[in-house]
């Protein structure tokens, strides 16, 4: 998603033109067949019809009646603006559908974001999602989930966009990719799942983004990229294999509409070339099909490029609406009501649109009568504004100031410390009342422009807590590590100094250099969106080093002092070879991006009073030993640049397991995947595996219903369109009506309109007769079959150190076949407060799902006949269990 202030009018004016000529119905952008791809390029297969909900999809059955209800009671025009952004900037939300006055109902608000509401007030601003992962807590990440949803409908929100799965981070330095849980499925599918029912048993719809393999931001929309100077004409195409993204980057997605999500975002980039949008394979096939999912697809902002052929590849809301922002056109819309009256579009899948649209709507328990009404605005913090702010029109109080923070702080806070990643630790820490503390570094202090004070956070001014973008909220507040410090200091009797700089080198060694000191130096590491650049780095990150000399600072303090604590705010890994050697770093922690609370959270977990987490990726001693990196220079002419993920399910971890198997090795982590540091230490022992007979997975038989049709026979002739006699048009604002009742050409203000006959559709893509199911499918989430439990696996955990502490018992799995990673990640848990001597027990139940490989020939899970091994330990290379899955 975009602001509108950082496009560049010469971008816009691209972006204008390449629509114009390039992204009309009648050039459909999915493969019609293999011979219309240029040869050799990525292709991907075609699948239609798009499905429809199913009636009997456990979990939805009261949801679908009630929006079956609701649905045949609608006109054709109602339908529509269900599914039809108002434009950019036309409500007060960052995307707003039209309404149905007729039946009371205002219009449903999305608002970003996954940590938070942006362009908000009296909101909290939680943790990224990466350090929410580093807790490896399934009860945090729903209790998160539930502040968010709670926060979203106290104001008025709907859909909440927000969690991420994708970016997984596929390349290190990524720029979303601290929106997300990490690069591992089973820990992003968890955390995205859990995140999912807390925000929806708060009755807010969540929305899981962005489907699919929007792994860099480099290149993932044209105007973007050209206004950078990169002339491209295409967005990106990332080409990925069958089997890893049925393995890798589809599987958290999976596990999300297993929990329920109601909506999915889909992405800017192209799959294959085709747009993630349209592409017919990954809506209908994977994620409509194979996953059953239920509730509805809606577009990135400005990712859809197609009316007709988005809506038959499965799209069913498109936003903001209009075609680039502030067109005052739209592919749906009056399109969209034009398509079904001549007959391209067929009636169900409109219905099926606002059926899944609704469905969402009524199974997080929302109703029309219950509805809270909106009451802030995302373009104005004052309290009058207009709500049409695109073209200044209706001017009215807009904002109220609600605050639903609640309690939620604690919750921040607490999350922040137990996602605090201890990475060395040679005993200086717990710190218990230091004699002097001086803490360094201007990661440490505050923004002199305030918490807020760059938009969107879209700078690397004082401590880092959260990433640039749309992905962020306002700061309530923001307790920097220097306050939160020296509150502590104080109250301890320590003394206490410090310089909020990265370049006073000579005043700081002067400083750190006195006895009986402990210096923390703060160091950190920003991203964020492709839309704002900072110091060069246009969303993704240029390096893996600490930014604004910071390498310096830390190399400084560490010549003259011999206890120091090194503390990095960062969005995903960051160079720590040299410090993890360094004899005089002492202690080493990654604090991720904490949210409101990071001094707080911080002191928490420096001063021992709480345990802290596991690393959710791998430290790599350099960039490029990570083997993929993003894209930084188009490498398709002006085309759109090619990505292919050639090392396959080779990311992270499973990438280094592979090339760097053991410490010696050249490349080897500095540190792994799962490793983190506490305050015990802890002996696994005990392993037990039980089997439970399960039987074969077998293929869903019989037929879907035929699609259904709901309400009256509708007129099919334009007049009954038009826009009605009593209504003042807004400029820009996006209609169902026809501007013209006599032609529909005119009506369409398409040049191309009439071109998108039947013919041009792909086959089947109209069919609404009963179909046979895919071999994977069958409920949210897949083939039941796939859950079942094929082993219960146990270990005994024991205390073996002196103080209470958390332990994280990590389960992987070995597929045992010659071309699959040496190990996987299949359970995982949080043991909370295990006091010294104490043993615990460990369970994970390994479903048929995870000792299954993707068999692209058959089109389903198959267990191979490889040996299997599992594995459990404190984290990806520290395994003492294992034993053979029989
Ligand atoms: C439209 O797409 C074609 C083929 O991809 C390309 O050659 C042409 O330059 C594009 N037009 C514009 C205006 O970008
Ligand atoms: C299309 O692809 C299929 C499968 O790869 C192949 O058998 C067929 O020959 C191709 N058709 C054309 C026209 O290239
Ligand atoms: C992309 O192409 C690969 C290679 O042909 C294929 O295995 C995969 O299913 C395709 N995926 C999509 C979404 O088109
Ligand atoms: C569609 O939504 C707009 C904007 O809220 C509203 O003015 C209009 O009355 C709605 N149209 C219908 C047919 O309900
Ligand atoms: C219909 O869609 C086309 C692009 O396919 C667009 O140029 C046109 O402006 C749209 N019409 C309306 C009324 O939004
Ligand atoms: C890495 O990027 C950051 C941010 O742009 C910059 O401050 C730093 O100097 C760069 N590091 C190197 C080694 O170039
Ligand atoms: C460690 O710090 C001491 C001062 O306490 C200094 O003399 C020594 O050179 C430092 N060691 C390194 C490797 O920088
Ligand atoms: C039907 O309407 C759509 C939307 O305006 C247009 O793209 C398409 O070309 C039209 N098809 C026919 C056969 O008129």
């Amino acid at each position: 998603m975009k602001t509108p202030f950082v496009l560049t009018a010469s971008a816009a004016l691209i972006l204008d033109l390449v629509a114009a000529a390039n992204d009309t119905d009648s050039q459909p952008r999915f493969a019609l067949s293999n011979t219309s791809q240029p040869s050799g390029e990525a292709y991907s297969p075609p699948f239609y019809p798009s499905p429809w909900m199913d009636p009997n999809a456990p979990g939805w059955e009261q949801a679908y009646a009630q929006a079956k209800q609701f649905v045949a009671g609608l006109t054709l025009l109602e339908k529509v603006n269900l599914t039809t952004g108002v434009g950019w900037m036309g409500e007060k939300c960052v995307g707003n559908v039209g309404t149905v006055p007729r039946l009371g109902m205002r219009s449903l608000c999305m608002q970003d974001g996954p940590l938070g509401l942006r362009f908000n007030d009296y909101n909290s601003a939680f943790d990224v999602g990466l350090t929410a992962a580093a807790s490896w807590s399934r009860a945090l990440w729903q209790a998160r989930g539930a502040a968010l949803g709670a926060e979203a409908k106290g104001k008025g929100v709907d859909v909440l966009l927000g969690p991420v799965a994708g970016p997984i981070g596929r390349n290190a330095n990524g720029g979303r990719n601290v929106e997300g849980f990490g690069p591992d499925p089973v820990l992003a599918g968890q955390a995205l799942s859990e995140t999912v029912i807390g925000i929806q048993n708060a009755g807010t719809i969540a929305c899981a983004k962005h489907f699919l393999l929007n792994e860099q931001e480099h290149f993932r929309q044209v105007g973007e990229a050209n206004g950078y100077g990169y002339p491209i004409s295409e967005a990106l195409s990332s080409n990925v294999d069958d089997k890893t993204i049925h393995e890798m980057y589809g599987w958290p997605f999976q596990d999300a509409v297993k929990a329920g999500v109601g909506s999915v975002m889909c992405s800017y980039n192209q799959v294959n070339n085709s747009y993630a949008c349209q592409n017919s394979k990954l809506i209908n096939g994977l994620l409509k099909e194979e996953y059953g999912f239920q509730g509805f697809v809606m577009s990135d902002w400005q990712a859809q490029h197609t009316g007709a052929a988005s809506a038959v590849a499965g799209l069913d809301m498109t936003m903001p609406g209009d075609t680039l922002f502030n067109t005052g056109a739209s592919y749906f819309g009056s399109n969209l009501t034009l398509a079904v009256l001549n007959g391209t579009v067929p009636e169900w899948r409109v219905d099926d649109m606002v059926m899944r649209i609704m469905a969402a709507f009524f199974k997080v328990g929302k109703t029309i009568d219950s509805l809270v009404e909106t009451n802030f605005d995302s373009w104005t913090t004052q309290d009058y504004g207009f709500v049409q702010a695109a073209v200044n029109e209706n001017w009215e109080k807009v904002n109220y100031q609600v605050d639903v923070r609640a309690d939620h702080a604690n919750h921040i806070r607490e999350a922040g410390a137990k996602g605090t990643v201890i990475l060395k630790n040679t005993g200086i820490l717990p710190l218990k009342k230091p004699k002097f503390l001086t803490v360094v570094g201007e990661d440490a202090g505050g923004n002199p422009a305030g918490p807020n004070g760059c938009g969107d956070r879209g700078c690397d001014d004082g401590t880092l807590a959260m990433e640039w973008g749309s992905g962020t909220t306002n700061f309530p507040y923001l307790i920097t590590p220097d306050q939160a410090l020296s509150a502590q200091a104080i109250q301890d009797g320590t003394r206490y100094e410090s310089i909020l700089s990265n370049y006073d080198i000579t005043e700081t060694q002067a400083l750190v250099g006195q006895p009986d000191n402990i210096a923390i130096v703060f160091a950190n590491s920003d991203s964020g969106e492709g839309y704002i650049s900072v110091d060069g780095n246009e969303g993704d990150r240029n390096n893996l080093t600490v930014w604004k000399n910071a390498d310096t600072l830390i190399k400084s303090v560490a010549a003259v002092n011999n206890k120091v604590v090194l503390v990095i705010h960062s969005t995903g890994p960051v160079i720590v070879k040299d410090y993890a050697a360094h004899p005089n770093i002492s202690a080493i922690l990654w604090a991720g991006a904490p949210g409101q609370e990071s001094g707080n959270s911080l002191v928490d977990i420096l001063y021992g009073k709480q345990s802290p987490g596991r690393s959710p990726f791998t430290w790599g001693p350099s960039l490029e030993s990570y083997g993929t990196e993003v894209m930084m220079k188009p490498n398709n002419g002006n085309g759109a640049p090619q990505d292919d993920f050639t090392e396959g399910l080779f990311i992270d971890y499973r990438h280094f397991d592979k090339v760097a198997p053991n410490s010696k090795s050249p490349n080897a982590p500095t540190y792994e995947f799962g490793f983190g540091l506490g305050w015990s230490t802890f002996k696994f022992s005990g392993l037990n595996v039980q089997k439970n007979n399960v039987g074969t997975l077998n293929a869903p038989t019989g037929k879907t219903i035929a699609a259904p049709v709901l309400g009256a026979p509708i007129s099919k002739n334009l007049k009954d369109y038009g826009f009605p006699k009593n209504i003042r048009r807004i400029k820009e604002f996006i209609y169902p009506y026809l501007n013209s009742v006599t032609s529909g050409k005119e009506a369409s203000n398409d040049a191309n309109y009439g071109q998108t006959a039947k013919e041009f559709l792909p086959a089947g893509a109209t069919d609404g007769s009963p179909q046979s199911r895919s071999p994977a499918s069958g409920e949210p989430g897949g083939n039941r079959q796939l859950y079942d439990i094929v082993y219960t696996v146990t270990a005994i955990i024991t205390n073996t150190g002196k103080v209470m502490d958390d332990v994280v018992p990590q389960l992987y799995i070995s597929h045992g076949g010659p071309n699959d990673p040496p190990k996987v990640l299949r359970g995982f848990d949080r043991i909370e407060r295990v006091a010294p001597g104490q043993s615990v027990i460990f369970k994970a139940d390994i479903t048929r799902r995870d000792i299954s490989n993707w068999d692209t020939a058959t089109q389903q899970w198959v267990v191979t006949k490889f040996p299997k091994t599992v594995y459990v330990g404190s984290s990806s290379r520290n395994l003492p269990l294992k034993a053979r899955l029989r």
